[in-house]
């Protein structure tokens, strides 16, 4: 019964982004590198700016391997591409009535996303679809504070966004079909690969990858092998481009806590998602990984 084929659809021209984080800015940047006009927002100019100096950066290493002997080719498509994204810190006037789509991506708090989500249910035109690209929380319970549950659903984008290629566009019960079509055509104008998947912990990919990256660090926990030892096995081995141990710093230390946390909040017998302790242990003394020169491994700090 699921399947991820859209049928022609309205396509997206104009969207919202909120939230300029990393996931944000790189949804922005892709956005508006295939052509789409793209609002970023964010709470204060801050932010933004930060925001749009980290997309530079990484337009700027899309289009060098793009257009790799034609500097004039690079920085016309650098200079197109963020000439297509505006900065705002008004959230209720960043949906204007040309906006065909909105993505959350803000702090991974449900309250927070629900006094959003309301208030913009209020202000937006009709017919912009809603989506959020949470990691671990429910599209449904995001939804339940709308009345536009046909025309909303999930964007799970993943980090670095300008270079995986992957989407799960997340259907809830309430999903239309034409919202559908509508979120999985943008996907593709976005040169990504969508999947598509019902609303559960975790979606596909992070409903896999949080107990093996759990299970690596219990495998740490007991001796039973290095760090080092524990990255190489499964690089060389099973062909992964990072181990579990490093791509639990570079998804942030923090982020994989708060995952398993609630997880295991709302699903305490399943032992998969069982606490680690080396894990609560780095991240109360602050250490979170790549953003802060230290988590398992220590980095250079840039
Ligand atoms: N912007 C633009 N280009 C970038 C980039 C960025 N931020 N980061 C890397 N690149 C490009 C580089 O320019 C390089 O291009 P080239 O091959 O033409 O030289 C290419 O990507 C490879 O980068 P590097 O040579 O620096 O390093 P690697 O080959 O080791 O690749 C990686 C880096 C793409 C991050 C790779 O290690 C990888 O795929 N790691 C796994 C990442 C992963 O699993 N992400 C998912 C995390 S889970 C998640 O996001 C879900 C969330 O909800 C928690």
């Amino acid at each position: 019964a699921f399947s991820c084929t859209a049928r022609a659809s309205a396509p997206v021209h104009n969207l919202t982004v909120i939230g300029s984080g990393l996931m944000g800015a790189g949804i922005a940047q892709v956005s508006a590198q295939t052509g789409h006009n793209v609002t970023l927002v964010d709470m204060t100019n801050e932010l933004l700016q930060r925001a749009e100096q980290r997309i530079k950066g990484s337009v700027e290493r899309v289009a060098k391997k793009q257009f790799k002997e034609d500097p004039k080719a690079q920085s016309d498509f650098a200079s197109q591409t963020l000439s297509r994204i505006k900065y705002m810190v008004d959230v209720e006037k960043s949906v204007g009535s040309d906006c065909d789509l909105l993505i959350e991506a803000i702090i991974e708090n449900m309250k927070i996303k629900q006094n959003l989500f309301s208030k913009l249910d209020k202000v937006a035109p009709s017919s912009t679809i809603f989506t959020s690209n949470t990691s671990s929380l429910s599209i449904t319970e995001m939804a339940s504070v709308t009345g536009r549950a046909d025309r909303f659903g999930g964007l799970h984008f993943f980090n670095p966004v300008a270079v995986m290629k992957l989407v799960e566009v997340v259907r809830i019960a309430g999903t239309s079909d034409a919202t559908f079509d509508t979120l999985t055509s943008y996907v593709t104008a976005v040169k990504k690969t969508p999947v598509c998947c019902k609303d559960t912990p975790g979606f596909i990919v992070n409903r896999l990858l949080v107990p093996y990256l759990a299970e690596a660090m219990r495998l740490l926990e007991r001796g039973d092998a290095s760090a080092r030892d524990i990255d190489t096995a499964m690089k060389l081995g099973a062909g992964y481009p990072m181990g579990p141990i490093e791509l639990a710093d570079y998804v942030g230390l923090d982020v994989n806590k708060f995952v398993l946390d609630g997880w295991h909040k709302k699903f305490p017998d399943n032992p998969l998602f069982a606490p680690s302790e080396t894990l609560n242990k780095l991240v109360d003394e602050g250490k979170l990984g790549v953003k802060t020169g230290e988590g398992f491994y220590k980095y250079d700090k840039k």
